[in-house]
């Protein structure tokens, strides 16, 4: 793996308009669902990330029929599928490959899945998936970390999620559309994401109801054909953006996103001060120089997102006050704390509660991105600082962001990629901006 590094002088202010891609959290689901059709299915507003890459390779992998352009668009065939298993190599460097289970399960009545990775956030179980699945009539087993699914023939079912979960909504919903009769999922997320998957799944000819909120219904069909679909602007990224705008004080519009989508974050800069208009697919976002403080709970949407408590952490460390972030979700979100602190932030973790004293300012320094989300906040804290930052571990980052710093130079910002060899000394040495 190429060892790159984000090198950015911070101090500027964002400025000029943005435009989002396809959400990542979609279009892992949507991709592997393809291959329940028995023809082939294009998708576009396809985002250019590391995920998407490896799911391309892991799909090939299985023995679909695989082309992705540079438009912004893929074809997958999924009749040619022959395998039921799926490469461990490959799945350990995504955790979104669990949905393979689902789908092999759905198409063939039997799946072998190695236990997925992804980012380092806490313990991220599947047994809620697994309930789903023996529900409708597999048996479900774990082996040296190999998970075997196997039905003669699923069977519709209710089954009810104990805790609100994305992954084990959609996997339910992917084993479900060609079983036998009705499946129910009660409790089940409502993520903006979990809708999309379910509308490609209708586009393909299956019939799911009720997506979006917390009761699903899915009727089984026997047959799934191809079909063409747009997947949905990403609600991270856009919030990603949205954040950074305000924290370096900037003014941005952030193009091509759904604002209801946003609207959780919307609530929680305006609390702040900050200024967000909203259009009809923009939303605009002016900055502060000191945002007032403000109290996060991260929840299942329509709450505020787990993925955007690492981002909005720089604003809280640079507000006036006593800011508080309480992660809901996952155990162990705050790995990041520890970087904003060596730029200056205040900041004490206590269990699963991060509390700010805000401060004037951070100053640029060496920081490691620990997981995907961190990495995003430490980007936003760099812009922010007084200096040089480097942002190292940025694979972590192109898992889920294309080209970010292409998007943020857009907006005035100076931030470079630099491979591993390139000196930090050099750049800040130099007078001239990092970006030619
Ligand atoms: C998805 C998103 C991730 C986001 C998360 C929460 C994708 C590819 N990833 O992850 O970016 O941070 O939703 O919005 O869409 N849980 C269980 N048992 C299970 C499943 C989950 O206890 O079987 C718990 C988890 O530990 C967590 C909570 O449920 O505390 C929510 O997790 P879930 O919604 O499943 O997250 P992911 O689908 O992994």
């Amino acid at each position: 793996m190429l060892l790159e590094k984000f090198y950015i002088r911070g101090g500027k202010p964002l400025t000029g308009t943005v435009t989002i891609g396809g959400a990542k959290n979609a279009v892992v689901a949507i991709m592997p669902a393809a291959l329940l059709a028995d023809e082939s299915c294009t998708i576009d507003n396809l985002p250019y990330i590391d995920d998407v890459i490896t799911l391309a390779d892991i799909l090939e992998e299985v023995g679909a029929k695989v082309s992705l352009s540079t438009k912004g668009r893929i074809t997958i065939d999924g009749s040619t599928v022959t395998d039921h298993k799926a490469p461990y190599d490959m799945v350990k460097r995504m955790r979104a490959s669990y949905y393979l289970l689902g789908v092999l399960l759905g198409k063939f009545g039997k799946a072998e899945i190695p236990l997925p990775g992804g980012c380092e956030i806490g313990a991220r179980p599947i047994d809620q998936h697994i309930k789903g699945f023996e529900a409708l009539g597999a048996k479900v087993e774990i082996e040296h970390g190999i998970v075997r699914a196997e039905a003669k023939r699923l069977i519709g079912n209710e089954i009810y999620l104990d805790v609100v979960s994305v992954g084990a909504t959609i996997n339910i919903m992917l084993a479900a559309v060609k079983a036998e009769g009705l499946t129910t999922i009660v409790n089940a997320a409502k993520e903006p994401h979990v809708v999309d998957v379910a509308n490609f799944l209708n586009c393909m000819g299956a019939k799911v109801k009720g997506a979006g909120t917390d009761t699903i219904r899915i009727k089984g069909v026997d047959k799934l054909s191809g079909c063409e679909y747009t997947i949905i602007p990403d609600q991270i990224e856009a919030g990603t953006f949205m954040i950074a705008a305000a924290a370096t004080n900037g003014d941005v519009i952030v193009a091509n996103v759904i604002p209801k989508h946003l609207e959780s974050v919307t609530a929680k800069l305006l609390e702040m001060g900050i200024e967000v208009i909203e259009g009809d697919d923009y939303v605009r976002v002016k900055g502060i120089s000191k945002p007032r403080k403000v109290n996060i709970k991260t929840l299942p949407y329509p709450g505020f997102p787990t993925d955007l408590q690492q981002p909005i952490s720089v604003l809280c460390s640079i507000a006036e006050g006593t800011s508080i972030i309480h992660e809901s979700l996952f155990d162990h979100r705050f790995r990041h704390v520890e970087e904003l602190s060596r730029m200056g932030a205040k900041i004490k973790v206590e269990d699963r509660v991060a509390i700010f004293e805000g401060v004037d300012g951070l100053t640029g320094a060496l920081v490691s991105a620990t997981d995907l989300r961190a990495g995003a906040a430490l980007i936003i804290a760099g812009l922010v600082a007084e200096g040089v930052t480097e942002v190292d571990n940025i694979h972590f980052i192109d898992r889920g962001y294309e080209r970010i710093e292409r998007k943020l130079a857009g907006l005035n910002a100076d931030i470079k990629r630099l491979d591993d060899g390139q000196s930090l000394l050099k750049a800040v040495s130099s007078n001239v901006s990092l970006i030619k």
